[in-house]
């Protein structure tokens, strides 16, 4: 697969389209060390996808295609943490520019279409200090079809094909991607995540609405009242404001997905 559409100094540089894989996230894990920033790896058949807060991620057929990138140094240890927005922003960027429609993203990284979700994001760090890496993976759904998300319980999955979308061909999909998440980093190391809020904060779902905060420890309800600089959600219940990050939180609307 050529991806002549990549306009990035770094990611999709080096490039690998694998036949099948566990998870192009574990497998940039593992090989990481001996990869150069930027390495992507991207395939149709993922065997043992992984989510977010330990789900699997359905895929390995045809209809799906899983995207994972290695960022490392040059791009500061101290905007890995932003890594799970910045990505969401560029699968939204990307979405809305080969389709021309308008997508939005349930916090931090689902990627939505009319409340559907059309693909998530899965963002991992391994190493420390000089060694840090991180692995952002994206899985998104081009052309399954409802008998897919029926019998996957999925009740508010749906594909590109499904939402009557045009579906974007794999090579121009995973060069929009990358093509927004290296503008994206650029600008965050350059004008900080600050930069980026208004723009995210636009295409968030939840910003406005009642939300419930799904946590180990229960659920609870809050009025969802923005994102701040460091990507974390703002919430209010009476008086009290407080924010959650998305490593400790999963978030549902209180009547559907948001
Ligand atoms: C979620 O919505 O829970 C996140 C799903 C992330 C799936 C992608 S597919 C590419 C990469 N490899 C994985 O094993 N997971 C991510």
């Amino acid at each position: 697969m050529e991806l002549s559409g990549l306009t990035t100094r770094l990611l999709g540089r080096n490039f690998l389209w694998l036949e099948s894989v566990d998870s192009t996230n574990t497998f940039l894990l593992e090989h990481g060390p001996q990869l150069c920033c930027g390495t992507a790896v991207a395939t149709s058949c993922q065997t043992a996808g992984r989510g977010r807060m330990g789900k699997q991620w359905q895929g390995g057929q045809e209809g799906t295609l899983a995207l994972s990138v290695l960022i490392g140094l040059p791009f500061p240890g101290e905007i890995y943490p932003l890594l799970p927005l910045l990505s969401g922003l560029a699968a939204a960027q990307a979405a809305g520019a080969l389709t021309g429609e308008a997508f939005s993203l349930k916090w931090p990284n689902d990627l939505l279409y009319q409340e559907k979700k059309l693909g998530g994001i899965l963002c991992e760090a391994r190493g420390e200090g000089k060694n840090l890496q991180a692995v952002c993976g994206i899985g998104v759904n081009l052309f399954q079809d409802q008998g897919y998300f029926d019998s996957r319980g999925l009740v508010y999955g749906s594909s590109f094909a499904l939402s009557g979308l045009p579906v974007p061909e794999k090579e121009r999909w995973i060069c929009a991607f990358l093509n927004h998440l290296e503008e994206n980093l650029d600008r965050c190391q350059r004008e900080g995540f600050a930069s980026l809020l208004p723009g995210y904060t636009q295409l968030c779902a939840n910003v406005g609405k009642m939300v419930a905060l799904h946590t180990p420890g229960g659920v609870q309800t809050a009025f969802c009242t923005g994102v701040d600089s460091q990507g974390q959600l703002v919430c209010q219940q009476g008086e009290r404001v407080f924010s959650v990050s998305a490593g400790e939180v999963s978030v549902r609307g209180l009547y559907g997905y948001v």
